[in-house]
């Protein structure tokens, strides 16, 4: 099949976005490839395929599994996201007639890795996090700066945002992943994660900087780790409308998403007056004004040591 055939096809399972998103891995991979020595048409191939089976529901890709004899562990089993990479080793070969092993092992390790990978491996692993079409999250910049200098440095800071990723999301980390870690960091002799996920008061900060851009008022942090189980902080503000506590908790659900972290929950009470989104180690409340007065929560906490926002928000 040539590679406009393949495109043809791959556009009619993909969505115009995982299509996208395809050409861009397909083109980042190649860049790669030229620039490590690698064979340039296996990574334009793996590049352009490695998410062929993406779209297909979890029960059809399961069912698929089974009837290819795509042997899959329990979290493989569980996670749909695990799975279209075994299956699209699969498809690669039975829909597109690649019967390359080097391009189908580079699909079926490309969201897992794992320990001693090949170039190709490493190039689509990488590839498919950095390629131009990405939303930016922390540690994008670094690791596309990597991908120009050094595969398994940068293959290792890939393995580590990607397991933070994971961590900040609560999801289990898979066995294979560890393996990839342990394995690069031990070749380069690293001895602890470039990236540390954020804590508590990290978070917290980062709230308070966030309103503190968006016009938030009167911002209150308070410690709240020695009174309570409920969390380490609470974040209080105060909005002039119920347009604008939406619109506050709406930019503050974004930017942490940008950083692969999303709340608990998001719950609105007395209609739009008073939204607090859980964050499991700090809460943030955005009242507005008169109902945050009405309720006088701070005064609730009074024992609660208050921290010092204008600091925060001035520090760099
Ligand atoms: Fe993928
Ligand atoms: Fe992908």
């Amino acid at each position: 099949m040539t590679t406009e055939q393949m495109k043809e096809k791959l556009g009619g399972m993909l969505t115009d976005h995982r299509y996208t998103h395809s050409l861009g891995v397909m083109e980042t991979a190649e860049k790669m490839a030229r620039l490590f020595g690698a064979d340039v048409q296996k990574a334009q191939t793996a590049g352009l395929l490695h998410d062929c089976a993406k779209q297909i529901d979890r029960e059809t890709q399961l069912a698929m599994c089974d009837k290819l004899g795509v042997p899959l562990d329990d979290l493989k089993r569980e996670n749909t996201a695990l799975l279209h990479a075994e299956l699209g080793a699969r498809l690669a070969e039975t829909e597109f007639a690649v019967c390359d092993s080097e391009i189908l092992g580079a699909i079926k390790y490309h969201t897992l890795g794992r320990a001693n990978m090949t170039d190709l491996e490493k190039i689509l692993y990488l590839a498919d996090i950095i390629e131009p079409n990405r939303r930016e999250f922390e540690g994008l910049k670094e690791l596309r700066a990597l991908c120009e200098k050094d595969l398994n440095e940068a293959l290792l800071y890939g393995l580590e945002l990607t397991i933070a990723h994971i961590g900040r999301k609560g999801r289990i980390l898979h066995t294979q992943t560890m393996e990839a870690e342990a394995f690069y960091r031990n070749l380069l002799h690293k001895e602890a994660y470039h990236m540390k996920p954020l804590d508590a008061f990290e978070k917290a900060k980062k709230a308070v900087k966030v309103l503190d851009a968006k016009k938030a008022n009167d911002i209150a942090l308070l410690k709240v780790s020695d009174l309570t189980i409920l969390a380490d902080y609470f974040v209080i503000c105060s909005a002039n409308s119920t347009t604008q506590v939406r619109a506050l908790a709406d930019s503050i659900e974004e930017e942490f998403e940008k950083v692969g972290i999303i709340p608990l929950s998001r719950e609105g009470k007395q209609g739009l007056n008073w939204i607090l989104l859980d964050y499991g180690d700090f809460i943030l409340h955005i009242f507005y004004q008169e109902t945050r007065e009405f309720y006088g929560l701070e005064k609730l906490w009074d024992d609660a040591e208050k921290m010092d926002v204008d600091k925060i928000i001035n520090e760099l």
